[in-house]
């Protein structure tokens, strides 16, 4: 049995593009806001849609509860279409954002943009969520190079100064959005745990290493989140679909907090 850890568990709901309004998207929020701000061993983070993050701002006074961003440009203002940038987030509340996910990478965002976007975001103080994730997985292990390149690219000239903000989200792309029952297995979880926290040390040293935030994501439902938790000592979760049903993210909220 993996032992106990003291530190808070950083459980973050990614919304993605959803819902399809604001009174639904408060709905949401204030239905998880009942069992977060109760919790004193887990901080709760919701990643909301961009347009939703100011009005949901002002339903809570930091109780235990973070609002976090999708997406941010490497710059502050200037002429780029649709982007949105740091210090906007940080204006309207947002505190954590999460980079470099699988979907948007998908859109065509490499590891360089991902790098400039992650420099720009701990620069300016923000909680920055790399995600890195495999498509798919072979046998002779050309998937762990895959993810070493993802960390070192994306991860490119900062120094361990730069990173104490940082968490990384281990988020296999083959686990998304399935059943639980396709979830990554725990023990799994566990080498990769292992895996990523070894590149880390070979890039800042181990102390900077265990220090930083590892999270999994990829269809965890409350039927499996502390499995993961415990047996793949993660310090966290990112969770996707479940964590626009309150009472389901409630449940992997609460169940983290008896850990
Ligand atoms: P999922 O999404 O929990 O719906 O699989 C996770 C993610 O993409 O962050």
């Amino acid at each position: 049995m993996a032992k106990k850890t003291r530190t808070k568990k950083l459980i973050i709901g990614n919304w993605k593009m959803n819902p399809e309004n604001l009174l639904q998207a408060k709905e949401i929020f204030l239905g998880i806001r009942k069992t977060a701000r109760d919790l004193t061993r887990v901080q709760t983070v919701m990643c909301p849609p961009f347009v939703y993050i100011s009005e949901l701002n002002k339903l809570f006074h930091r109780e235990r509860i973070a609002l976090g961003a999708q997406d941010s440009f490497y710059e502050d203002t200037g002429s780029f279409t649709g982007q949105i940038s740091p210090i906007m987030l940080k204006n309207v509340g947002a505190t954590y954002v999460i980079i470099g996910h699988s979907e948007r990478r998908a859109l065509g965002e490499t590891n360089e943009l991902i790098n400039k976007k992650v420099t720009k975001a701990l620069r300016d103080g923000f909680r920055v969520v790399l995600c890195i994730g495999e498509k798919d997985r072979d046998s002779h292990g050309a998937y762990l190079e895959f993810l070493k390149t993802q960390l070192k690219e994306c991860l490119a000239k900062l120094q361990k100064k730069d990173i104490e903000k940082l968490v990384i989200a281990y988020e296999p792309i083959w686990a998304i959005g399935k059943t639980d029952k396709e979830a990554m297995q725990p023990p799994q979880i566990y080498e990769m745990t292992i895996f990523i926290k070894k590149v880390l040390t070979d890039m800042f040293g181990n102390e900077t290493a265990v220090a930083v935030p590892l999270l999994y994501g990829g269809s965890v439902s409350s039927k499996i989140s502390n499995q993961i938790l415990v047996e793949g000592q993660v310090n966290g979760l990112l969770v996707g679909k479940q964590s626009l049903n309150p009472e389901d993210f409630s449940l992997i909220l609460k169940n983290a907090n008896e850990i």
